[in-house]
């Protein structure tokens, strides 16, 4: 991070970096909230598809439901106002599982997790840092592959995040999914989004959904609209026009040098030697 008045554009809650888009009061009282059974929680490390995963839920159900913003976003009148949503919540959040309000496990509620390479998340979120005003400049991809790698960037460590919902993979209210998976068979993962929602969509609409959702689409749709706060499913910003970058897989072979390439396998296997990934 470059200067130290940047400083300023992050805080840290029980070790993890957030943005002061996330209040402390606000992250302080997330073990009181309020959740309903039929809440769906879209939970991803950031820089990971969420705001495509988003776009496909969205697109399937034909009944009333709200995205809402991120719960970790804002100040605590945020709480107050989830709580008086009528309709159908899906409620983003780059949460880890153990800063996850305990009310969302103890009501199974409903939970999908999207992960993505983490070469490719690092590489993602290194232009995020660069072209976002609420996160403090870098100055080089040098500079943030270590910053990664330590964990000392927004939400933490890519690591432990993953590795903090993986260890409840096998829970059925909790779907895993890819982004490299999306991109290989986008309407194989949509079918099994659906299911896992219990929606009956049909051979059409899932096509249909798929073309609606394609990166080109999505980035053309953004670029019409006036951005709106509500509209971001990052609580890192409110500019959706920020999120649509390249929206490929193996962009990391772009930057690493072969010597990150190696430290970076190196830190991968020693953190990741007892997950299933
Ligand atoms: P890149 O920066 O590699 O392009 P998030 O929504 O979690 O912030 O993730 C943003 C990443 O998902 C960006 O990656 C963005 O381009 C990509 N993305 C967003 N919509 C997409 C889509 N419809 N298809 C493929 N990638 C998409």
């Amino acid at each position: 991070m470059s200067n130290s008045g940047e400083a300023e554009l992050l805080h840290t809650f029980k070790g993890i970096p957030f943005t002061t888009r996330s209040s402390p009061e606000l992250l302080k009282s997330l073990d009181t909230f309020d959740a309903r059974e039929d809440d769906v929680l879209l939970v991803s490390y950031p820089k990971s598809g969420t705001h495509w995963l988003a776009g496909v839920i969205t697109k399937l159900y034909n009944t009333q439901v709200t995205i809402t913003s991120p719960i970790e976003f804002g100040d605590i009148s945020r709480l107050e106002e989830l709580n008086k949503l009528s309709s159908k919540r899906i409620i983003p959040t780059h949460l880890d599982y153990n800063m996850l309000p305990p009310n969302f496990k103890n009501k199974k509620c409903k939970m999908i997790y999207i992960s993505r390479n983490p070469k490719d998340t690092a590489v993602s979120m290194f232009h995020y840092y660069r072209d976002n005003p609420n996160l403090p400049t870098v100055d080089t991809w040098t500079a943030f592959f270590d910053l990664f790698l330590k964990g000392n960037v927004v939400c933490g460590s890519w690591f432990d995040h993953f590795l903090s919902w993986e260890e409840h993979e096998d829970e059925k209210n909790i779907l895993f999914l890819f982004y490299e998976d999306m991109k290989k068979n986008l309407p194989k993962v949509v079918k099994e989004i659906a299911l896992f929602l219990n929606l009956n969509v049909s051979d059409n609409d899932i096509q249909d959904i798929c073309k609606k959702s394609s990166f080109s689409e999505m980035k053309n749709d953004t670029e019409k609209e006036n951005s709106d706060p509500s509209h971001t499913v990052c609580a890192l910003t409110s500019n959706r026009k920020l999120i649509f970058r390249k929206g490929a897989v193996g962009d990391w072979k772009n930057y690493f040098t072969p010597k990150q390439n190696i430290r970076f396998q190196e830190i991968f296997n020693e953190k990741m030697k007892l997950s299933k990934m």
